[in-house]
């Protein structure tokens, strides 16, 4: 058994899929259900004993510790997160209380329940065998110029938007639970990721859906951002190699080789969408795009050296973005009634009937 956290929002309801669909063991789900939190995610395991979905926030400890005892996992992955940088300009108090001060607690309760495993490697789980797998991002080391040597896990932590100040403190703290108490922690580091079941306000998904809804396609800026992007399989098959292999106490830094300039990413979604679905009046996707004003602090580049997980843990991406971004469009238009939930509030109040709280 492990438990998983955040695992309703888009890269941990993929985790999921694609941890059970490789016949690994069940897997306890921890989730807040924030807005990002979406049930309709994890369409498909109803019933499926192998998936056990908890209400609530990693901030709880009591609850943390109670899950711990009862389900004695042998690993925790933290995706659990407030996870998109505008939000976190617009408000950042979430961003500290979940990213930092949640993380704190969940950490410390795993502290207390693997110091009290039995030290013997041959019990499941024991003090040794245990590991702790924080999910985090590459917005952690700041920003490149054009001509910068792409992130590696030795670069200075340098972030800049309340959510990668949040993401990098974070960090620290996993970092320092290892360093003092011993905890077994490993730590990913992971580029922008984009597939199904990701919530419409991130690039990708807003892209394809405002320009399927006639609406405009906001390009922060001048457009020449670059961000490099990784399908969310490759992610999570990456987070699968570093959970079984990767060694105690490292950061691997998982990206795709794939950097691009924010409105090329925008035309090679338009120009997918002209062959897949063309615009009834005959016009274009591209004459959507609308350029709007730009995001405060916004970083120019991010680039992952990613060989490091690739010669340790014999590691690299499947997809190109030419095959991914093309099936990831396809996926937006095959699932027209997981877009009519995510955009309607009918979402919040299902979720409350369900699972109690406020809308
Ligand atoms: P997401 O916003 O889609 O999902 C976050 C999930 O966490 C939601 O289901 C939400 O309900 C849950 N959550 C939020 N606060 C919680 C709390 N206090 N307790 C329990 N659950 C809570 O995020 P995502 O894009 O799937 O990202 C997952 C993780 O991966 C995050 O840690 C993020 O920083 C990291 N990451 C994301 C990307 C990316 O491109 N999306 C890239 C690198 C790293
Ligand atoms: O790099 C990893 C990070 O990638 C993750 O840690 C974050 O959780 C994830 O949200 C993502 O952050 P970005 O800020 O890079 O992603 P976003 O999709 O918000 O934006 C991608 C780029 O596109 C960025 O340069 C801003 C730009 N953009 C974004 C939106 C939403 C636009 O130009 N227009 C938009 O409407």
């Amino acid at each position: 058994m492990i438990l998983l956290t955040g695992c309703a929002g888009f890269i941990g309801s993929n985790f999921i899929h694609t941890w059970l669909a490789g016949g690994n063991e069940g897997v306890i789900n921890l989730d807040k259900l924030t807005y990002a939190g979406n049930m309709d995610n994890l369409t498909g395991l109803q019933g499926d004993s192998r998936h056990q979905f908890i209400r609530g926030d990693i901030g709880d400890r009591e609850l943390v510790t109670r899950l711990l005892e009862q389900y004695r996992p042998r690993a925790v992955i933290n995706f659990a997160a407030e996870s998109h940088v505008d939000r976190s300009i617009l408000g950042p108090g979430d961003f500290i209380q979940t990213n930092i001060v949640g993380t704190f607690h969940l950490l410390d309760a795993v502290r207390g329940y693997w110091s009290q495993l039995p030290d013997d490697v041959t019990a499941s789980p024991s003090r040794q065998n245990f590991r702790f797998l924080h999910v985090s991002t590459d917005e952690v080391y700041g920003t490149l110029t054009a001509t910068d040597p792409a992130f590696a896990e030795t670069n200075p932590y340098l972030p800049n938007s309340p959510y990668a100040a949040s993401k990098a403190a974070s960090d620290h703290l996993v970092r320092a639970w290892h360093h003092t108490y011993g905890l077994p922690i490993l730590t990913t580091n992971c580029s922008n990721n984009y597939g199904p079941y990701q919530f419409p306000e991130k690039l990708i998904p807003l892209v394809i859906l405002n320009a399927l809804g006639g609406k405009p396609l906001p390009i922060y800026g001048d457009g020449q951002q670059v961000r490099d992007w990784l399908h969310v399989e490759d992610h999570c098959h990456a987070i699968m190699r570093v959970l079984e292999s990767g060694r105690v106490g490292e950061t691997y830094n998982i990206g795709g080789w794939n950097e691009m300039p924010n409105i090329e990413v925008v035309k090679t979604i338009c120009g997918i969408l002209d062959g897949l679905r063309p615009r009834v009046d005959g016009h274009r996707y591209v004459e959507q795009i609308t350029y709007v004003k730009d995001r405060p602090g916004h970083d120019r580049r991010y680039a992952i050296d990613a060989r490091k997980i690739q010669k340790e843990l014999n590691w690299k991406p499947k997809e190109t973005f030419e095959s991914g971004i093309r099936k990831t469009v396809q996926w937006y238009l095959d699932n027209p009634e997981w877009v009519a939930g995510v955009t309607s509030g009918a979402y919040r109040q299902w979720v409350v009937r369900h699972y109690g709280g406020q809308e």
